[in-house]
């Protein structure tokens, strides 16, 4: 009984830890925020809910401006990754942004990461404000410690 209960405590622990990491790897947009898959999935998606406006390759269209590199990127800097989700969730696509979903919109989301060349990882990008709030925008990769 007593070696059951040792087992079953050790086994929580290591499933607690594990998951417990895996939660916390990412910490900004260099350590890989998004899937590969996602991102592809996220293309396509851009191209039917966003292109329209802002391009189809993201340079922007008159007063829609570019999703990609300087400007844009340095918009967003040092802020979680939930406050341009939010953005993107309340205001995007211009003329219809409940007509998007939230999922359709993190596959989006990692897409716009893949073309502005931070990482893919192991784990998707979630659509939670709670989780998106734990990974940086830094628009510069920070120095390792
Ligand atoms: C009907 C046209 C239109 C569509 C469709 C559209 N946008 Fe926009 N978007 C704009 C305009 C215009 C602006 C700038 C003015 C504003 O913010 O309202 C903008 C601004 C943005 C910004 C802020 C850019 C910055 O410099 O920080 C983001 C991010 C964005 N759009 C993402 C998206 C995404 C993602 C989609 C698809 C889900 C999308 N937009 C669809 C017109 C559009």
């Amino acid at each position: 009984m007593n070696l059951i209960y040792k087992l079953l405590v050790i086994t929580l622990a290591t499933l607690l830890s594990s998951s417990f990491s895996n939660a916390q790897a990412v910490n900004n947009v260099w350590e890989g925020a998004y899937t590969e898959e996602q991102a592809m999935n996220g293309e396509n998606l851009y191209q039917e809910h966003c292109s329209a406006c802002h391009g189809s390759q993201m340079q922007g269209i008159e007063e829609a401006p570019t999703l990609k590199q300087g400007a844009f990127i340095y918009n967003w800097d040092d802020l979680g990754v939930d406050i341009l989700f939010q953005r993107i969730r309340t205001t995007m696509p211009l003329d219809d942004p409940r007509g998007v979903s939230r999922k359709i919109k993190a596959d989006i989301l990692a897409y716009l990461m893949s073309e502005n060349n931070f990482p893919a990882g192991k784990i998707k990008l979630p659509y939670q404000n709670s989780r998106l709030k734990r990974i940086k925008w830094n628009a510069q990769k920070p120095a390792d410690d």
